[in-house]
């Protein structure tokens, strides 16, 4: 009884949060890690990219850090900037996979980066993968330090995505590549604060009103920054569609996965109870990744 108050209390004042990046970074911090990761070896906090019906949450987180290392191509030896990292899984996989010269991860949400330094410490890659705590709007690099910038499942929430796109733009090098995956609304008109279910109550929370704006919009905006050969393609047929058939598909019949801890459970039955309002929600929006160019 008084953990759900106090949990209320923290939630009441995350969303009464007037600090864009700080009201993130309280909503970030309300579930319980040891609750939200119980079914999984992984700390991804993105959609995942499903390859089909039988991929499970780790593959799919997995997948889809893969696909954006490879649509955004990366190589070996160069400087990579992550941002939005979360607990930064997608960096420990690029290190190995891909061999940067070195990785620097910057979050707003102090807990997620505690977590990434103290695995970095743990695997000894501190000389590579450099955890710090921030926003993506305001970099703490010089002019023309990075290779490749990357956002993943994040940039939504950057406040704005617009001056990330700018801030990018400055610490890449000439031919450098900026790479996101991203949630958009398939139709721009589509009210932002219409996102009622607790699922997507981030929409409602954590997005400002100046991300809100379609493909054709997230291109527009690439090229205002001075980004060229922009491409920005929907894989939402990939990501949201699967996903909401794995979590509706354990919200209507949980007797049916054994397997996956208690806590796991009491969280979908609270989040997805009304299955058919989240698909509701959920057929307002794309899940896109854009990849574009800064001229040599
Ligand atoms: C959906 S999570 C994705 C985390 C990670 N990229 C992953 O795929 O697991 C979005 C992340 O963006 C972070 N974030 C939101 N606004 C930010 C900002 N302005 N600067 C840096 N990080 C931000 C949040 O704290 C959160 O960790």
């Amino acid at each position: 009884m008084l953990s759900s108050v106090k949990k209320i209390g923290r939630t009441v004042r995350a969303v009464t949060t007037r600090n864009p990046d700080q009201r993130i970074s309280r909503l970030y911090e309300l579930p319980d890690p040891r609750h939200q990761f119980a079914d999984r070896a992984t700390r991804y906090i993105n959609i995942g990219y499903w390859a089909d019906d039988s991929t499970t949450v780790d593959q799919a987180g997995e997948a889809v850090a893969a696909m954006l290392a490879d649509a955004a191509r990366f190589e070996v030896g160069q400087d990579i900037l992550d941002l939005g990292c979360g607990y930064g899984d997608q960096d420990f996989l690029w290190l190995e996979e891909k061999n940067p010269r070195q990785i620097h991860a910057i979050d707003v949400t102090p807990r997620q980066i505690e977590g990434a330094q103290r695995r970095a410490a743990e695997e000894g890659v501190t000389d590579r993968l450099h955890f710090h705590v921030g926003t993506a709007t305001k970099l703490p690099f010089d002019d023309w330090s990075f290779d490749r910038v990357v956002a993943l499942d994040a940039a939504l929430h950057f406040h704005t995505r617009a001056d990330f796109f700018r801030e990018a733009y400055r610490v890449l090098r000439p031919g450098g590549v900026l790479g996101t995956v991203d949630t958009i609304p398939l139709d721009p008109s589509t009210p932002r604060k219409g996102f009622r279910t607790p699922r997507f109550s981030l929409y409602r929370f954590a997005v400002p009103d100046e991300n809100w704006y379609d493909r054709a919009g997230y291109a527009a905006r690439l090229a205002e920054a001075g980004f060229v050969d922009g491409t920005v393609t929907s894989i939402r047929e990939h990501t949201w569609e699967p996903w909401y058939r794995y979590w509706s598909g354990i919200a209507q019949d949980p007797s049916a996965h054994p397997d996956l801890p208690p806590e796991v459970l009491e969280t979908v039955s609270k989040e997805w109870r009304d299955t058919d309002q989240i698909k509701g929600e959920l057929d307002l929006l794309d899940y896109v990744v854009a990849i574009a160019t800064k001229p040599a």
